[in-house]
């Protein structure tokens, strides 16, 4: 009750509420941007920026380059509603606080929701700069933002997670793929509570669980926009590969211009999934 009340509360703070324009009010695909991409915001056609300080109850992001801010405008003329900014659970929010975002997008109506963000490659098939479509997940955050007492006005207590990443966004992500001529990648991702990197053990005991990827965020999301029955889907940038890999240690800035240098192709590839899915959604 209280999330809801708290969503409800932010939602009355959209632009059409601040005298905006009544269709930027109304995203039908909401986008949640990871390290790196965050720039994707700023080229949105008739761009409306909201600080999340301006957002009741929205959580900021602590880490550098994950600006906060929720932008409204749109993709080859698709309404959409990106995060510029995601709060991660090792930043020590609550975990209902990690999902706020997401729920606010679902709650301004967008019909499916693209999630980013930057991995480790723990397959050896893959190289720093890939592109990978998340497939499915492992949830090794050791907490799920679903703990505590269950709003029905969100979803059901123990929601599926057969296809918690929306097989039609999948398909959509392929086609994408391939009208844009970007290279893509497909996996399992591990989400682990950071904010260490892990160990090459720990890289070895992810492989043998079936992990192709490894990083700290997009599970709380995918879970808290399946209990909403809003269909959601990510693409990992595979920004380095996982400890033991390579000899070389990790580190953010590593991450960071990695993501840096792909962001022409991972920006190409998510505007056409973008158009597509706004398309697609039309019939949902
Ligand atoms: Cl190697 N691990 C985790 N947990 N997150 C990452 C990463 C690795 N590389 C980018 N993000």
């Amino acid at each position: 009750r209280a999330v809801r009340a708290q969503i409800q509360g932010s939602a009355a703070s959209s632009p059409r509420s601040a005298g905006g324009p009544e269709d930027a009010a109304t995203p039908r695909v909401g986008v949640v941007l990871g390290s790196g991409l965050g720039a994707w915001g700023d080229t949105l056609e008739g761009l409306i920026k909201v600080p999340y300080e301006n957002i009741p109850n929205m959580p900021r992001p602590a880490v550098l380059g994950h600006a906060g801010n929720l932008c409204f405008g749109r993709v080859d003329g698709v309404p959409v509603a990106c995060l510029q900014g995601r709060v991660h659970l090792y930043e020590g929010h609550a975990t209902d606080k990690a999902v706020f975002g997401v729920r606010l997008l679902a709650k301004l109506g967008c019909r499916a929701v693209l999630l980013t963000n930057a991995a480790g490659g723990i397959n050896a098939a893959f190289s720093p700069g890939d592109l990978m479509l998340i497939t499915d997940h492992l949830n090794l955050m050791g907490v799920n933002p679903l703990v505590g007492p269950n709003d029905p006005a969100l979803g059901t207590r123990f929601p599926d997670m057969t296809y918690a990443h929306d097989p039609r966004l999948l398909e959509l992500a392929r086609a994408a793929s391939a009208e844009a001529q970007v290279a893509l990648q497909q996996g399992v991702y591990a989400a682990l509570l950071g904010p260490t990197y892990e160990t090459p053990a720990e890289i070895r005991m992810l492989r043998v669980l079936g992990a192709d990827a490894v990083g700290m965020s997009t599970v709380p999301e995918i879970i808290a926009l399946r209990h909403m029955g809003v269909p959601a889907a990510a693409i990992s940038c595979v920004t380095n590969l996982a400890a033991g890999l390579t000899p070389a240690e990790l580190n953010h800035a590593e991450v960071e211009e990695t993501a840096r240098q792909s962001r022409a192709r991972f920006v190409k590839l998510l505007s056409t999934w973008v158009r597509q899915v706004g398309a697609a959604s039309m019939d949902w």
